[in-house]
């Protein structure tokens, strides 16, 4: 008699499967990811218990993700933040709203934004543009800013920094004022937590450096490398300003060279947190940046939360989970290269 019982029922199948499916899963060494040491012999096998947690936001997050600025005012606008906001709470995750611009004029669309029945207690941000600052300063109207959070019920409000993607779309906000200064005004006048972003080309060092000076709430980096607004806005353009204005899509900084520029700063700054965003593809780049981080991070990502809300709940809850199942497996097995 066997000294355990055998539960293993699909056994044969499972072997069945091995065989068969063998050929197919040959790896070349090109395909290794070079940025971590595999370490199977330090751990146990992950479970549902894996502390993934992190304190950001002035917030437990269960897991250390944020869902990026995205979309209002169109169509299909409100289920799509419905399923991302309802994702924060099921998961314990935090999340900025699209560009409530509209909202600063009219109502029409305040139900696309209004997601904070679905998410209560969650880290939730408001958006509005470098653009609408200037304005509300020149107008001496920056209450409107407070009321937009207000009315949102919003912990606070995140200004996008875009001169590229105004520059190169056709109905392009101007503005002349520096970025940092009217945030600084923005500061000063209301009691708002803010959170400051660029919306797919990144930061370089000086701008990083004079954004962390400021007493913001985080900086989310929305960084080169995924969703490109100076191309998005190209693509929407005639094709001689398409074809000729391209070399200006491909500036920027990614995450990555970001994370350096962010490390070399005198820590502490009065910005200590960062969202590490823009072209993060899965949850090692995340789990790779965040460890390479000095400062306490958390990532984010945009279209790729994107493309699973438009398909459903469901099939976004299925993305998370699994994004989690790598996160846990990351923290188990992987040690960063440095
Ligand atoms: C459909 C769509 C709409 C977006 N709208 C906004 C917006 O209104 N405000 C903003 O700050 N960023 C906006 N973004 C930029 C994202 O927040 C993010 O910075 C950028 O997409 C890079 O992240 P990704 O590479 O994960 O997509 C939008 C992105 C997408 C894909």
């Amino acid at each position: 008699m066997s000294v355990f019982e055998d539960k293993d029922s699909t056994a044969k199948e499972r072997k069945a499967d091995h065989i068969k499916l063998a050929f197919e899963s040959q790896l070349n060494e090109q395909a290794l990811d070079q940025r971590f040491y595999y370490e199977p012999a330090l751990t146990g096998i992950p479970d549902s218990n894996t502390d993934l947690s992190k304190y950001f936001l002035n917030h437990r997050f269960e897991i250390p993700m944020w869902i990026s600025s995205m979309t209002g005012g169109t169509e299909r606008a409100k289920k799509i933040n419905e399923n991302l906001a309802r994702a924060c709470h099921d998961y314990g995750m935090g999340m900025g709203l699209g560009s409530c611009r509209s909202l600063l004029t009219s109502n029409e669309f305040f139900e696309d934004f209004n997601v904070r029945k679905w998410m209560p207690g969650r880290p939730l941000y408001a958006n509005l543009g470098i653009a609408q600052l200037a304005q509300l300063i020149d107008g001496n109207k920056l209450h409107l800013a407070e009321k937009l959070v207000e009315d949102l019920e919003a912990n606070g409000l995140i200004i996008h920094i875009n001169p590229l993607q105004e520059y190169l779309q056709p109905e392009g906000d101007m503005y002349t004022a520096k970025p940092v200064e009217m945030l600084e005004q923005l500061l000063d006048k209301t009691r708002l937590s803010v959170i400051v972003k660029e919306v797919g080309q990144g930061f370089g060092p000086e701008s990083i450096r004079q954004l962390m000076q400021l007493p913001i709430a985080a900086l989310d980096f929305g960084a080169s490398g995924g969703t490109n607004f100076a191309l998005l806005e190209l693509l929407r353009a005639e094709a001689s300003k398409k074809e000729q204005l391209l070399p200006l899509a491909q500036l920027g900084h990614s995450a990555g060279e970001m994370i350096s520029f962010v490390n070399e700063l005198p820590h502490p700054m009065a910005c200590s947190q960062i969202i590490i965003s823009g072209g993060i593809q899965n949850f090692l780049d995340g789990f790779y940046l965040m460890n390479k981080s000095k400062v306490p991070a958390i990532y984010a990502q945009a279209s790729g939360f994107l493309k699973h809300a438009l398909e459903g709940y469901d099939q976004l809850c299925i993305y998370i989970e699994n994004q989690i199942a790598g996160l846990r497996a990351a923290q188990a097995f992987l040690k960063i290269k440095d």
